[in-house]
């Protein structure tokens, strides 16, 4: 070993014996200096490199590095124990010390139906609808009778529920029974409202269906409403909703509250139309419901049908989140999932 090698072994053991002794960040600063700094042992020892025989050059060049590496990775690690014993003693001098970064609250956001709502809201209130909210536990009355299906109708199984233990009160299966409420308050002015809120089925939970969902109702009722008023409403919102280019058609159905009754399906918004996986290759999706208030629900409502007309709509506010946000799952809706929460 020849003598450039011993002097940088000494530097090692000199350098990290006296920085075992450094207890401040300025006696730090020092030891920096003497043992890295510019006229160090070590960096000088580098800018002789040149003067070395060649044969000398790799053997200086290996034991200078490993110096320098010992004495970086030790500085390093002192530093840590310094920086926290200076904050541990800047603690207990300062009660408080306004350099610490803070905890920042969590925030919360919407959830992706209620940013659905609030859409739906602005839409309909842009159209000059009110927001009318009506119980979500029913009577059976309600929820079913006024709505012309009388007890032991047949239609009855399509909206199977919970029934309460007390006679005759449901958990609502649609918003409907909203209808015969807000008509009954509103009533001898003319009507328009959404009415938006949880139903609640008896089904089978798959990815499209869920025992609890948001629906939301619209109605109008005044003297010379027509069908093409609730045409035009409907597709209106639709384009509202989902961009300019959307559009929809009215297919015929049934519901025993509206005469003549339609689904309301809008052209498919992932393959435009000409079928794919979302649209079971129909190139449409349904979005509710709807039709001309039957004259009987009209009645139950306070309103004489040979004056007054009106459209209904029932719209799964679920289905249209999942539409909106591309969303694959409807269970993903409620299983409180931060992951997927977060994402809105
Ligand atoms: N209440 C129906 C359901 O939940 C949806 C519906 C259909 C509502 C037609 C309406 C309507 O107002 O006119 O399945």
């Amino acid at each position: 070993m020849n003598e450039i090698e011993t002097q940088l072994q000494e530097e090692q053991q000199a350098g990290l014996a006296s920085l075992e002794r450094v207890a401040d960040p300025q006696a730090l600063d020092t030891w920096k200096q003497t043992h890295l700094g510019k006229t160090s042992l070590v960096m000088t020892t580098y800018g002789k490199m040149g003067t070395f025989s060649k044969e000398e050059r790799p053997l200086i060049g290996r034991a200078v590095n490993a110096v320098k590496v010992a004495l970086e990775a030790a500085l390093a690690e002192k530093e840590e124990v310094i920086k926290h014993e200076a904050l541990l003693s800047s603690m207990a001098s300062e009660k408080l010390d306004v350099t610490l970064p803070g905890f920042l609250p969590r925030r919360g956001r919407l959830h992706p139906i209620n940013l659905t709502m609030r859409e739906v809201f602005r839409i309909f209130g842009d159209m000059g609808f009110q927001v009318y909210s009506s119980p979500e536990v029913e009577t059976d009355d309600m929820n079913f009778t006024y709505l012309n299906i009388p007890p032991y109708h047949p239609a009855r199984d399509m909206w199977d529920t919970f029934y309460t233990e007390d006679e005759g009160v449901v958990l609502r299966t649609h918003t409907s029974p909203g209808q015969i409420r807000s008509m009954r308050e509103y009533y001898p002015n003319p009507v328009r409202v959404i009415l938006p809120g949880a139903c609640m089925r008896y089904e089978q939970q798959d990815q499209s269906h869920e025992i609890e969902f948001m629906q939301f109702e619209l109605l109008v009722v005044d003297k010379g409403v027509t069908f093409a008023h609730m045409k035009g409403t409907l597709d209106d919102f639709t384009k509202r909703m989902f961009g300019a280019s959307a559009y929809t058609r009215l297919r015929p159905s049934h519901f025993p509250f509206t005469e003549p009754s339609a689904e309301l399906d809008m052209a498919c918004i992932f393959c435009g139309g000409s079928g794919c996986g979302v649209c079971h290759g129909t190139g449409w999706i349904e979005l509710g419901g709807c039709g001309m208030v039957h004259p009987r629900v009209l009645e139950y409502g306070g309103y004489d049908p040979e004056i007054y007309s009106g459209f209904a709509a029932g719209v799964g506010i679920d289905r249209t989140t999942l539409l909106r946000y591309h969303i694959d799952d409807i269970r993903y809706l409620r299983n409180n999932d931060i992951r997927f929460l977060e994402q809105f």
